[in-house]
């Protein structure tokens, strides 16, 4: 596997340079417009050529008249071509150009006033709309600016749904003119702007913003943080991106950097076309040679703004080119002080790999200020060693106001015309064929193997394989749920996949129904969990399970590959995990080969990871409320990933500290504060997550009623031991001998945090994290090393086998319980259990 991995990778590496050159971005609509010229020009800082608009061919796009073409006689030396002649516009008059893909298109205006033949364009004073769709209105491009060019460049991302786009300008007011230099639509990648995944960060609150790909979105800043200027003859999507320096509101706090290599793009994360190498290529981190700053502190830009504009994308681009290795960079970002992403970790957004490009969308509200601020800042789970922050690049876009899909009405939609630029040449055609049929055959048998990680977070989903249900689109969503429809399957589908529900192929059941093993057309394995038919009992369980996994996507975490709802069918289709459940390999009936202690780490490392990303992954977080040994599934791999989102909820609100809730969960696994009060915090999932480690390291269940009253509950009966500092005594036989004591002492540690009895004296799942982080390199310490690092601070330090991550000590988080003479009412686990002994649990 990692050999074919190795492979794959070097192919690429071989192929990069072709496909570098050969798989440029084509747009299938592409007008450049050279306005008021017969000629056809290449601007020095592209690579298209644009067409005059009086010349034979450029002409056609204009439809009626009512205009006139002027040239600048004094063009100033260092403008474009491009910009020494203009269309004036002396009554309303339009361009028309032919749409043969429907969907997102760039539309660019480029204004550069000159004086010419009586007119002074600087004066000119118009609207301009596409489609009926204002785009500019009473607008005037003024005398320019006397520190940078005359140039007024307008960039727009339109949705169109129509046959043509009618550009109308409208001279207005005194002038009675309007002109224009330059045109440029064209289509822009599927995927430049997707609905999925965009956060709303306002005053009012965090929360999801839907429906961006069909709003007009405006560019007002596009930043190559820590870079140089990038011009259009270097970006993917003809851009212009401009260094960050004078947004910096402190300059000696960052510091660029910059890497030579290209980035390593993921699919599912960014693309080349959502921003091009130079801009992941640099960034500015932390500044930290700076001794005169404090120890942490915040990189802070601002943007101006108009301040009479609501709501803004803001779209940050970050690679780490900063770390040596994986899982090293924790941070902080804020937008305008609000907290946008916590505990940011781009390594585990990734299928493990440093440099991957990724970007992120929020929306926010502007709140009439002059600025938008965004700050990145060392999150609280980064070590003193590793403290830094980074940020690659930033767009700014204004949302308009009563932005839709532009259609004209009356005209029917198109179907997707499938043609070529002329601009590909038969032989570029051909490698970029046979790549693409070598990368797809590539990727295919690297799938065989359900690839971990294979989408990043709040991706849009991409369903394995393309057939016809693979298209997402989350534009119309069922209004009971926000479910995604684009993950629809067909009942048929999944009767074909399940050989009709074969009783053969079952491999599971549970409280919700039956789990079959599938095979889709496509030929990805998948396990389909069918309801008890003709039962609506499951449907908010169901529900919540497509709401949460169509949201969310993590190396550690099962995906969901989509779900049926047809004939009173409630059915969900999962990646398939060949190991099944981390129950099974712990103990039980059938004869798995017991699991090594670095494996038993490692999913936990895995599933803590997963669970992590659970509870701070979205702005408002999710608790998973049923984390147990069946609900921790293992691929081919043995790579751990989280399953069972039914009972799952939406984190508390930022200014609320629980969800109230009926008490659901397992038996054995349930938190006793969570339990007493009703009150659901993520400390309720670290409770049960303590639960878990303890099934790891004495592979018994959580509750077993066949054995002695103090030893019924494996937490009470664990942390029995735990405090007598013999935890020893309890571990799987399998184990005898193969635990290292200074593992299994910060094991028993963390595990004794995790199942305090107060949710705020146990640890944050990140927390959790860094200590099991910390118990395996204890674990891989060569003999003769047996040290913690901290014990030895000088010279055995360097020699130390990694420690991937320095932890934090866990016992320095402990906060005392504020109300402890709530102490009198606590009611003991095995109190509940008395209770609840009869109940099977789910
Ligand atoms: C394109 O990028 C290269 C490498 O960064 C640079 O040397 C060159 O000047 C750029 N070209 C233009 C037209 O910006
Ligand atoms: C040039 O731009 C700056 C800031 O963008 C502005 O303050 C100034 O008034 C502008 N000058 C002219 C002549 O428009
Ligand atoms: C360090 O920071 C201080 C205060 O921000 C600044 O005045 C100084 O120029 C910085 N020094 C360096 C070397 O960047
Ligand atoms: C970074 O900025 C945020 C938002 O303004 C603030 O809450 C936080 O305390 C700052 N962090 C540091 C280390 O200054």
């Amino acid at each position: 596997m990692e050999d074919g991995k190795f492979h794959f990778l070097s192919l690429t590496l071989l192929l990069f340079f072709f496909i570098t050159l050969s798989q440029a971005f084509t747009p299938e609509d592409n007008y450049l417009i050279n306005c008021g010229s017969t000629l056809e020009t290449t601007p020095i800082d592209d690579t298209r050529s644009f067409i005059g608009d009086s010349s034979k061919q450029g002409s056609i796009f204009l439809t009626s008249t009512g205009s006139l073409v002027i040239k600048d006689q004094n063009p100033s030396r260092d403008s474009s071509v491009l910009y020494h002649t203009a269309r004036v516009f002396t009554k309303e008059s339009s361009f028309k150009f032919g749409v043969k893909r429907t969907g997102t298109h760039l539309v660019r205006l480029h204004f550069y006033p000159f004086v010419a033949q009586s007119y002074d364009l600087s004066s000119a004073q118009f609207d301009v709309s596409v489609n009926g769709f204002s785009l500019l209105s009473d607008f005037s491009v003024g005398r320019g600016n006397s520190s940078g060019s005359l140039l007024v460049l307008k960039e727009y991302l339109v949705m169109v749904d129509s046959e043509d786009i009618v550009m109308l300008f409208s001279p207005l007011g005194k002038s009675g003119f309007g002109f224009v230099n330059a045109i440029e639509v064209f289509s822009a990648p599927d995927d430049l702007v997707v609905d999925q995944g965009v956060h709303l960060i306002s005053s009012k609150g965090a929360g999801i913003y839907n429906g961006l790909s069909s709003k007009v979105l405006e560019t007002v800043h596009r930043i190559n943080v820590g870079g140089l200027k990038i011009t259009p003859f270097n970006d993917t999507l003809w851009r212009t991106w401009i260094p960050d320096e004078n947004f910096l509101i402190l300059k000696s706090a960052a510091k660029p950097v910059a890497r030579s290599r290209p980035p390593n793009y993921e699919e599912g994360l960014a693309t080349r076309e959502i921003a091009p190498d130079q801009v992941y290529m640099t960034a500015q981190e932390m500044n930290k040679d700076n001794i005169t700053l404090a120890s942490k502190f915040n990189i802070t830009w601002a943007f101006p703004l108009n301040p009479n504009v609501m709501e803004y994308l803001v779209r940050l681009h970050f690679c780490d080119i900063v770390s040596t290795s994986l899982n090293q960079l924790y941070f902080d970002v804020f937008i305008n002080d609000y907290y946008a992403y916590k505990d940011l970790d781009l390594s585990s957004l990734s299928d493990h790999l440093l440099a991957a490009p990724y970007y992120v969308d929020f929306v926010t509200n502007s709140e009439n200020s002059e600025n938008i601020h965004v700050s990145v800042g060392p999150s609280e789970l980064s070590s003193s060693m590793r403290i830094n922050a980074i940020l690659n690049g930033v767009e700014i876009m204004r949302i308009v106001d009563g932005g839709g899909s532009i259609s004209r009405s009356g005209s029917k939609k198109k179907p997707l015309g499938v043609l070529l630029g002329a601009a590909v040449g038969g032989f570029c055609l051909l490698c970029v064929v046979i790549l693409a049929v070598l990368v797809a055959i590539k990727c295919r048998k690297s799938k065989s193997k359900p690839k971990p990680g294979e989408t990043g977070t709040w991706a849009p989903l991409r369903v394995p394989g393309s057939s016809s249900y693979s298209k997402v689109s989350e534009g119309t969503t069922n209004a009971s749920y926000g479910v995604n429809l684009g993950l629809k399957i067909p009942f048929a589908e999944i009767q074909h996949a399940t050989n009709n529900f074969d009783k053969n192929l079952i491999i599971g059941s549970g409280g919700f129904g039956l789990v079959y093993k599938g095979v889709m057309r496509d030929n990805t394995k998948v396990a389909v969990k069918r309801g008890v038919p003709e039962s609506r009992q499951g449907l908010p369980e169901f529900q919540s399970e497509i709401t949460v996994l169509s949201k969310i996507r993590h190396r550690h975490l099962v995906g969901l590959v989509g779900y049926c709802e047809e004939q009173s069918e409630m059915i969900l289709v999962y990646e398939f995990m060949e190991k099944g459940p981390l129950k099974n390999h712990l103990y039980g009936s059938g004869p798995l080969s017991p699991l090594s202690w670095k494996q038993r780490l490692e999913i936990c490392i895995g599933s803590a990871r997963g669970v992590h990303y659970l509870h701070t992954g979205s702005t408002q977080g999710v608790i998973h409320r049923d984390i147990k040994s069946t609900n921790i599934l293992l691929d081919e791999g043995y790579v751990a990933k989280v399953a069972d989102f039914g009972l799952s909820r939406a984190g508390p609100c930022i200014d609320e500290t629980h969800v109230s809730t009926g008490v659901k969960g397992s038996f054995g696994y349930l938190d006793p504060e969570y339990f007493k009060r009703q009150q659901l915090t993520d400390k309720s999932d670290v409770y049960s997550f303590g639960v878990v480690l303890l099934e790891v390291l004495c592979a018994r269940p959580a509750v077993d009623p066949s054995l002695s009253r103090e030893q019924v509950n494996l937490a009470e009966w664990g942390m029995l031991w735990q405090k007598k500092g013999l935890l020893r005594q309890i571990i799987d036989q399998n184990l005898v001998g193969e635990i290292k004591s200074s593992s299994l002492r910060k094991f028993g540690e963390t595990a004794e945090k995790c199942l305090a009895d107060y949710g705020v004296d146990r640890p944050t799942m990140g927390d959790v994290l860094w200590n099991l982080e910390y118990v395996l390199q204890l674990q891989l310490q060569e003999p003769g090393i047996p040290r913690e690092p901290h014990e030895d601070s000088t010279t055995a330090a360097s020699e130390l086998p990694i420690p991937a991550a320095i932890p934090r000590d866990i016992s320095t988080n402990i906060r005392i319980p504020a109300n402890m003479s709530d102490g009198s009412s606590v009611v003991t686990t095995s109190q509940i259990f008395s209770q609840l002994i009869t109940n099977e649990g789910r």
